[in-house]
């Protein structure tokens, strides 16, 4: 079994998340690539990264997960650096929008705090050390119209940051979110030109960020930051300085 350190990052075969998978196997470590449905994306990428290699589960099926952890234990010992990365969107005003919609946004914090408690229980706190890093959103902070129950789960991941951060106090496992602004990946792509003009206007550096200036965040949470701790950090071009 390989002697680096692993960081598994969900949802890492697209946009934030393979950029993130990018970084931090330029820091060193072995990449557990995770995907749901990406799975060519996936393979390329493992592909790509020295040592690398890839997990799939849907991340909102608890035996999924269960399975997940269980072949990162078979496959390299451990987890020491995870990041949250994975998320789900319905755009509809609330009152077009249904409760399975609303479910199918929601049910991403519940994935969050379950993969979380498994890849606490099963590798970190044996281990007495570890990173969570957890990738929330500007919109968690500013709201969104259109967007509800995704702004409830970003806002909530933050609270959940804050929390599980004290839960651990006296151990060596820190918990940090990145909240990044508007960045340019299929996510935001499917926005109507419109609502990415007006977007656009409200971004002090005027343009959309990169998945690689977000990844360079998550990176230096994952590699030093020695004391940060229960924090968000904005990526967002100076649209929200929370
Ligand atoms: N782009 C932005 O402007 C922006 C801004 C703020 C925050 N964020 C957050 O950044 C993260 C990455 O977003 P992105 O922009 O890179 O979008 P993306 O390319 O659509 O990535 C979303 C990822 O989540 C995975 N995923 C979704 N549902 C899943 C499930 N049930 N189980 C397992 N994996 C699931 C997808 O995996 P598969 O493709 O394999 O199904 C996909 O790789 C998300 O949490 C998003 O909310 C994005």
């Amino acid at each position: 079994m390989s002697e680096l350190p692993v960081a598994l990052v969900t949802g890492a075969a697209t946009g934030i998340g393979a950029a993130c998978a990018r970084q931090l196997a330029a820091e060193g470590f072995r990449v557990a690539v995770h995907f749901r449905s990406s799975a060519e994306k996936a393979k390329r990428l493992v592909a790509e990264l020295p040592e690398a290699f890839g997990v799939q589960a849907d991340l909102t099926v608890a035996e999924e997960v269960d399975a997940l952890v269980k072949g990162l234990k078979d496959e390299a010992g451990g987890v020491d650096v995870l990041v949250n990365n994975a998320g789900y969107n319905v755009n509809a005003p609330m009152l077009a929008m249904n409760l399975e919609q609303y479910d199918s946004v929601a049910v991403m914090a519940r994935s969050t705090w379950y993969l979380s408690k498994c890849v606490l229980r099963r590798f970190m706190l044996r281990k007495n050390s570890g990173r969570i890093i957890n990738i929330s959103s500007v919109v968690g902070h500013t709201g969104n119209p259109g967007q509800i129950p995704y702004t409830m789960v970003k806002a909530g991941l933050d609270a959940f940051t804050k929390s599980l951060a004290q839960e651990l106090a006296g151990r060596d496992i820190l918990v940090n979110a990145v909240a990044p602004g508007f960045i340019d990946t299929e996510m935001t792509g499917e926005l109507p030109q419109d609502v990415k003009d007006t977007i656009l206007a409200r971004i002090p550096q005027g343009r959309m960020g990169r998945p690689e200036e977000v990844a360079d965040a998550v990176a230096f949470l994952a590699t030093r930051g020695h004391y940060v701790n229960g924090s968000v950090l904005h990526v967002n071009g100076g649209m929200y300085g929370g």
